[in-house]
């Protein structure tokens, strides 16, 4: 089964997606990691894309959509994977709808995570990554064991560019406007869960009870 995880920024896609690996050993691929790796090693990829990350935009399809096949195809990632941050606009999700086709493979289930935006706006401003690993934290909500150190490896944790409080602001319009539509697009494919304030426990649980994974 293949899962896309569709929600505002913030939301707890990539929180989630840390489970599903650990737990149900699903394969996970994060848009946004992969231009963050691209960008720490300074490929041509990660040059072009520096800009949009950093400003809060979306990167071009036409890199976003090359960068994604090539992905699958070099891991053979057509089953049990979770698309994290990717489709974001309609031409992504025809895109990745006619290049599973062509693969024999399909977008099973598309998790709509259902949360209002004051919610997101505190969590990003709390939010620390680990420099390496690009494990989550929250200041308020997951501290790691020691401030300022990622609990795996030891290396710093950091703020993300994008999530100055400006940025959280632009990244939040292109998301109205450029991925909002996607639930109109994957309609029957959607399974919606409105979370509310629910810690991540709950969370979890309302979508495994709900998909039966
Ligand atoms: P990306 O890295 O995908 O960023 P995003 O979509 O803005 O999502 P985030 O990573 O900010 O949030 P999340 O939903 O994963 O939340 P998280 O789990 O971290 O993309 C970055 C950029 O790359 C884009 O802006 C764009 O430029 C480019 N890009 C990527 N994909 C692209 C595409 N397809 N097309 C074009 N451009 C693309 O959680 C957030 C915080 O909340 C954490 O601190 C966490 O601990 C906490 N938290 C999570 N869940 C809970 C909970 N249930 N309760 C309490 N706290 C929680």
């Amino acid at each position: 089964m293949n899962l896309l995880l569709l929600g505002l920024p913030g939301s707890g896609k990539g929180t989630f997606s840390e489970h599903l690996e650990k737990e149900k050993k699903m394969l996970h691929m994060s848009t946004g990691d992969l231009f963050r790796k691209n960008i720490d090693n300074k490929t041509k990829l990660g040059l072009d894309a520096k800009k949009y990350l950093e400003s809060g935009k979306y990167v071009p399809d036409h890199i976003t959509i090359d960068m994604v096949k090539d992905y699958i195809k070099k891991n053979n990632y057509f089953d049990n994977l979770i698309y994290d941050g990717f489709p974001r606009t309609v031409f992504q999700a025809q895109a990745l709808d006619d290049f599973l086709i062509e693969n024999n493979s399909k977008l099973d289930k598309v998790i709509y995570i259902d949360i209002q935006e004051e919610i997101v706006v505190n969590r990003l401003k709390n939010r620390l990554v680990c420099s390496k690993c690009q494990s989550i934290y929250n200041k308020k909500t997951k501290a790691p064991l020691k401030e300022g150190v990622c609990d795996f490896d030891g290396e710093k944790l950091l703020t993300r560019k994008d999530d100055l409080p400006e940025n959280i602001a632009i990244r939040l319009q292109v998301y109205k406007e450029q991925t909002s539509p996607l639930l109109d697009y994957y309609n029957e494919r959607i399974f919606n869960v409105n979370i509310g304030d629910h810690n991540i426990e709950e969370f979890i649980k309302t979508v495994y009870d709900g998909l039966k994974i």
